[in-house]
C-alpha cells in the first residue's frame, strides 16, 4: 500500500528517495513520484504509472537535484493507476504532498476549494490536502501552521508528507490512521512509511504517535503533538541484521521466506522449553490477564485471518477455552456481545491493517479483559496499542502473499493455547507433549520443503486450469482455506476451499475433469470421512490431488496423485501442511510467469480501509 519517503539534507536526496521507493515496493503500489526543492526554489516533479524503475527512467532522462524532497509510492483508492493521479499533488506550483491513508471529506472540501477558486485536476482524495496547505500558506501561516490548519479538516486516515518553496530546507509531516516514522541522522532527518525504506541512511527513528505532527531540516527535528505543544518521542535504534532485504541465491522473496521457515519457527519458539518459559513470552502482565480468561475472540484479515480460524480448534481442544474469530472489517462495525471474561486477540503480520487497528480502537473498554496482539513488527501500531504483545520472530516478510508469518503466527497461537491450558488442568505430560512437537518442528518443515521438485511436478497439472477446489476436515479447512487464498493470490486462478463433509451441499455441481481438487489429508480421525469425500470426487471425473500423510493409505491411481508427507504429531500438522500448499501456489504461479512478489491490485500492508 502507499509508501512515503521525503529527506531533508545537507546533500542531494534523489538517489535516498528513489532508493526509499525500492526499498517500500514490496508493499504493493502502481505508480511512483518525487518531488524535489531544486537550488533555485522550484519544485521539480516525476510521476510515472507503474514500477520505481519508470520513475528511476525519466529522473534519468531528466535529473533534478535538490537538498528536499519528498516521493511516494501510491496503492490507487480514489482515481486509476496513472500519472496524473499518482502523487506527489501540487497547489499553485509551491506546495507539493504525499500522502497514504483515505480522506473521507474529500468530496465537501471539493466543493470548497472549488468555490475558493482551486482547480482540482486529479480524481483522488489527496490533491484536496495539498490546496487546503496552500491555501493556509497563502493566508500568511508558516508551514507548522499551516498544517495544523489542514488536519483539523481531515476525516479519515493520513500518513502526510509536505514541502514549501519558501520554506525551501523543510520537510513536514503529519499521522492519524496510517504509519508515519522519522529517521534521525547527522545533518540529514527523514520520513517514511517504515524503517525498511530508510535503513540505508539511517538506524536511528523516531516512531510518530496518533496525530502527531513532524517538522523536519537538516539540523532539526521536532515533533508536537495534538494539542500542537512540542513534545520528545524516544529515539530507538534498530539493531544491525534485523531488516535485511537480500534475496540470495533464490529467485523471488515468497521462495526464499517459504524455505527460511524451518529457521523462523525455531526462533519463535526458542528458549520456551516448558510451559512457564512459554507464558513468560507474552510478558510480565500475562499471567494475571490469563488467568482471569474464559473466552477469546480472535480478530485478524488475509491470512492473519486464517491463523486464528486454526488457533480456534486448538484453543477450544487443548485449552477448553470458547473461541470466537471473525475479521476485522466485519468485527469493527458490528453490534456484538461479549461475555466477561473475553481476551481480545488480534493477530497482524504488519501491525498495521487498518481494518485490525480499527477493530482494537472501537472495542468498548469494557467489553474485554484486554488485548493481546500476534505480530511479526515491533514498534507497530497494534503493538504500541495492545496490552500484551507476542511478537513472531518471522523477520521481515517482503513477499505479498504472507508465508512465514502465518506459520510462526500458528506457533505464537499454540504457544498461547498451552498457556491457558496450564490454567484449565492439562496435564503435565500433554503440555510437554506439544513442546516436544513444537521442538520437532522445523525438522518436519524442512522435510516438507525437501519435497519442492514433487510440488513442483504436481503443479504443471493447475497451469492451464482457471478455477481449483480446496478439501478439508476439521483443523485443516483454514489450512485448506489458507491454501486456495495463497493460489488465487498469486497465480490469479479461482480457488475455494470447503470443508470436505460440505461437497455435497454446492461444489460437487462444479466437478468435473478441468476443476483440480486439492485435499488436506494427514492421518487424523477424520481420515475415512475424508476419503469417503474424495470418492465422491473422483466418480464424478475430478482430479484429486491428495497432500496425505505417508502412513494414511492412499495410493496413486487414476486420477488421483498423491503427496507423501511426512508423518508429524497432529498438533503441528496444520503448519507443516501449509508449507506443502505454499509450494504449490509457487510452482503454479511461477510457470504462469505471474509478479509472484508483488501480485497484481494488492498489497503487504493494508493500512487503508
Ligand atoms: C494483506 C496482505 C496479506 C495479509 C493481510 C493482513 O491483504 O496481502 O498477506 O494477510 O493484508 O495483513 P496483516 O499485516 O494484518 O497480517
Amino acid at each position: 500500500m502507499c509508501g512515503i519517503v521525503a529527506a531533508a539534507a545537507r546533500r542531494e536526496v534523489s538517489e535516498i528517495l528513489l532508493e526509499g521507493l525500492r526499498r517500500l515496493e514490496y508493499r504493493g503500489y502502481d505508480s511512483a513520484g518525487m518531488a524535489l526543492i531544486d537550488e533555485k526554489h522550484n519544485l521539480k516533479i516525476h510521476k510515472r504509472k507503474g514500477k520505481v524503475s519508470e520513475l528511476e527512467n525519466a529522473q534519468r532522462q531528466h535529473p533534478y537535484h535538490g537538498n528536499t524532497g519528498i516521493a511516494h509510492t501510491r496503492w490507487a483508492t480514489h482515481g486509476e493507476p496513472s500519472g496524473l493521479n499518482a502523487h506527489p499533488h501540487i497547489s499553485g506550483q509551491r506546495v507539493a504532498l504525499v500522502h497514504n491513508g483515505i480522506i473521507e471529506n474529500h468530496a465537501a472540501l471539493r466543493v470548497e476549494l472549488s468555490e475558493a477558486g482551486y482547480e482540482i485536476t486529479s480524481a483522488t482524495d489527496t490533491e484536496v490536502i495539498a490546496h487546503l496547505l496552500h491555501s493556509s500558506l497563502s493566508a500568511g501561516g508558516s508551514l507548522l501552521q499551516a498544517m495544523q490548519q489542514t488536519v483539523v479538516k481531515l476525516e479519515g486516515a493520513y500518513a502526510l508528507a509536505a514541502i514549501d518553496i519558501a520554506n525551501p530546507d523543510t520537510v513536514i509531516g503529519a499521522r492519524k490512521g496510517s504509519p508515519l516514522v522519522a529517521g534521525v541522522g547527522i545533518g540529514e532527518n527523514f520520513l517514511a512509511s517504515d524503517t525498511m525504506a530508510l535503513r540505508q541512511v539511517t538506524d536511528r527513528f523516531i516512531y510518530l504517535e496518533e496525530e502527531d505532527l513532524v517538522c523536519i531540516t537538516p539540523d532539526s527535528l521536532q515533533v508536537y503533538n495534538a494539542d500542537g505543544s512540542k513534545v520528545q518521542r524516544p529515539v530507538e535504534r534498530i539493531k544491525e541484521g534485523l531488516e535485511t532485504a537480500d534475496l540470495g541465491s533464490f529467485d523471488h522473496y515468497m521462495i526464499k521466506e517459504i524455505f527460511e521457515q524451518p529457521a523462523a519457527l525455531e526462533a519463535t519458539f526458542a528458549g520456551a522449553t516448558n510451559a512457564q518459559k512459554v507464558e513468560e513470552r507474552f510478558g510480565l502482565a500475562a499471567p494475571a490477564l490469563f488467568d482471569r480468561v474464559k473466552k477469546v475472540q480472535i480478530v485478524a484479515c488475509g491470512t492473519s485471518f486464517h491463523a486464528g480460524l486454526v488457533a480456534r480448534y486448538w484453543l477450544e481442544e487443548i485449552a477448553g477455552v470458547s473461541c470466537e474469530v471473525e475479521v476485522a472489517s466485519e468485527f469493527r462495525y458490528r453490534k456484538r456481545v461479549q461475555y466477561e471474561g473475553t481476551l481480545l486477540v488480534v493477530i497482524s503480520q504488519s501491525g498495521e491493517t487498518a481494518d485490525t487497528l480499527a477493530a482494537l480502537r472501537n472495542a468498548n473498554a469494557d467489553e474485554f479483559l484486554g488485548s493481546l496482539v500476534v505480530s511479526n513488527v515491533d514498534n507497530s501500531s497494534l503493538v504500541r496499542e495492545c496490552d500484551l504483545v507476542f511478537l513472531t520472530r518471522a523477520g521481515i516478510e517482503i513477499g505479498v502473499a504472507s508465508t512465514k508469518a502465518f506459520t510462526t503466527q500458528l506457533v505464537a497461537l499454540l504457544m498461547l493455547t498451552l498457556a491457558l491450558s496450564r490454567r484449565r488442568g492439562l496435564s503435565e505430560s500433554r503440555q510437554q507433549d506439544i513442546i516436544t512437537a513444537l521442538q520437532y518442528l522445523p525438522r518436519c518443515v524442512q522435510q516438507t520443503l525437501e519435497l519442492n521438485d514433487a510440488v513442483q511436478h504436481l503443479s504443471e497439472a493447475f497451469i492451464s486450469k482457471r478455477h481449483a477446489l480446496f478439501l478439508g476436515r476439521g483443523i485443516q479447512y483454514p489450512i485448506a482455506m489458507e491454501g486456495a487464498l495463497k493460489l488465487k493470490e498469486i497465480s490469479y486462478i479461482h480457488a475455494e476451499a470447503y470443508p470436505a463433509g460440505e461437497l455435497k451441499h454446492g461444489p460437487l455441481a462444479l466437478v468435473d475433469d478441468d476443476m483440480p481438487v486439492v485435499a488436506v489429508a494427514p492421518n487424523d480421525e477424520l481420515l475415512e470421512k475424508l476419503k469417503s469425500n474424495l470418492e465422491e470426487v473422483r466418480s464424478r471425473g475430478g482430479e484429486l490431488f491428495v497432500f496425505a500423510d505417508k502412513e494414511a493409505g492412499f495410493a496413486n491411481e487414476s486420477r488421483v496423485r498423491i503427496l507423501p508427507m511426512p508423518h508429524c504429531h497432529e498438533v503441528i500438522r496444520p503448519i507443516v501442511y501449509t508449507v506443502a500448499l505454499q509450494l504449490l501456489s509457487y510452482h503454479v504461479a511461477l510457470q504462469k510467469g505471474t509478479d509472484v512478489d508483488k501480485p497484481r491490485n494488492l498489497a503487504k500492508s493494508v493500512t487503508v480501509e
